[in-house]
């Protein structure tokens, strides 16, 4: 009788993303016919909105759960094709076959350093569990509750509280936390706040976001590198100088330094750092700005996700706050190599065979909405369990800062989502770069 049921309820959610998949055809139809004539950018940009990359993805997962092509659409890396993974279980079994499909960005690590690799660059080995051991004693679980959220909350309701009718949530708040969080957790404040924004942010889409090889940005991107890089180098050796008491990640580095751990010298220390803070500031900003972005567009969402700021009920908050970042994660595909020739999906009617150097994009913001592993997946919930969000990657590379990031992202939205009035006053302004440069909201 089980099997029966399993059989027939199986046959029923397929059956379910069949329809979805017409439906979605039809959306992306109707969206795309209108901005052909406007050229490819702007068809790029219809194409690239989250709830039209959902739709793309809503066909996929039904018709074609695995495309593999022989034209390589990521050309910033060397590859022979491209693969396409959208469903849950296939994305998984991507990110966690670390020897198969490999980590791309060692040599653009190598650019940012001026020389070594840094631990997301590297493949399963001694020099990564060596670096990420390091890593995760100077910057512990534990200061998530004893640093990081009260700091990341004062400066939060201090920044909200400067602002009284409006606030630009970027330039005035979103930003803002992450690099008090460089100064004041890291130790590592920068020449200035701005400085520090501009660097990260540049290396970052050059590291991550440009998958097309841009010239100028790769020029800009090495600038900034240069300059974090003699910043960094600075702040090391004078504190070795004139050392200080404080409890931050750079005395912790030091101390592990004068105790001889390997990996701890001067550029090892520095090389660490550098790859620390790229991920920190673009993403916590993006994903706050994403997540606020989504939550003015669901107005029961909202009232929520306010009501929960209000009570101080901080389980509640994320709920919501995560729940709406699944509808617009920061990075909707998360890529690799495969180092030989290969198939995916084995024994299944989707198995595809992936030849060796295909890049292969696994979509994490696929998953989050397939109907095989997710619950009702359209619909937004605040009661899923945590296995169904995979907003910062998965498996040996996963998110480093993961436990910061769930528990900073809503301490950052929350003194805003205490303004009874708060509304969006305009669209995201990406300023024509990846990230929100401009979001004004009205407080009241
Ligand atoms: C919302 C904020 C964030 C998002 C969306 C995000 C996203 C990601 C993703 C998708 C990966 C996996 C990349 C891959 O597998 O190719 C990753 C890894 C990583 N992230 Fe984050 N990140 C965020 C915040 C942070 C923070 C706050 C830090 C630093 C404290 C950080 C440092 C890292 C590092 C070092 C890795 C590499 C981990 C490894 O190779 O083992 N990230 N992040």
């Amino acid at each position: 009788m089980a099997i029966l049921v399993g059989f027939f309820s199986g046959l029923a959610v397929r059956l379910g993303m069949l329809a979805a998949s017409l439906g979605a055809a039809a959306t992306l139809l109707a969206r795309i016919l209108p901005s052909l004539s406007a050229g490819k950018g702007r068809l790029i940009a219809v194409l690239t909105t989250p709830e039209n990359q959902r739709r793309v993805f809503t066909i996929l997962r039904a018709l074609s759960p695995n495309l593999v092509l022989s034209r390589r659409l990521v050309t910033a890396y060397d590859s022979t094709g491209t693969a396409l993974v959208t469903r849950f279980s296939d994305v998984v079994e991507v990110l966690d076959r670390d020897a198969d499909f490999a980590v791309v960005y060692e040599p653009k690590m190598r650019e940012i350093t001026a020389g070594s690799n840094f631990f997301l660059g590297m493949q399963d080995s001694a020099e990564y569990t060596r670096d990420v051991s390091n890593m995760r004693l100077a910057v512990r679980r534990s200061d998530v509750d004893g640093i990081v959220i009260p700091l990341a909350a004062e400066a939060a309701t201090a920044l909200v509280s400067a602002c009284s009718e409006q606030i630009d949530v970027p330039q005035q708040l979103t930003l803002r936390v992450p690099a008090a969080l460089l100064s004041g957790y890291f130790g590592t404040g920068g020449p200035s706040e701005a400085a520090m924004i501009a660097w990260t942010t540049v290396m970052f889409w050059y590291l991550f976001i440009d998958l097309a090889g841009d010239a100028a940005l790769r020029e800009r991107a090495l600038s900034a590198a240069a300059a974090c890089r003699d910043y960094l180098d600075t702040a090391i050796s004078q504190r070795k100088a004139s050392p200080t008491e404080g409890d931050d990640v750079l005395n912790r580095c030091l101390r592990m330094q004068d105790a001889g751990l390997p990996g701890m010298d001067d550029l090892g220390i520095r090389n660490n750092l550098i790859g620390l803070l790229i991920g920190l500031v673009p993403t916590l900003s993006e994903a706050c700005v994403q997540a606020l972005d989504q939550l003015l567009d669901r107005p029961a969402a909202l009232a929520g996700a306010q009501a929960a700021a209000q009570a101080n009920d901080d389980a509640m908050l994320a709920a919501y706050v995560f729940e709406a970042l699944r509808f617009a994660p920061i990075n909707p595909i998360i890529y690799r190599r495969a180092t030989r020739d290969t198939v995916i999906a084995r024994n299944t009617l989707r198995q595809r065979r992936v030849p060796q150097g295909t890049m292969v994009l696994a979509a994490n913001l696929s998953a989050m909405f397939d109907p095989l592993a997710i619950a009702a997946p359209q619909a937004f919930r605040t009661n899923r369990p945590w296995s169904a969000y995979m907003l910062w990657g998965y498996g040996m590379h996963g998110c480093f800062g993961a436990h910061i990031n769930r528990a900073v992202i809503p301490q950052i939205l929350k003194p805003l989502l205490k303004q009874p009035g708060l509304r969006r006053l305009g669209p995201i302004d990406r300023a024509g770069t990846p990230f929100p440069v401009h979001f004004t909201v009205s407080l009241g």
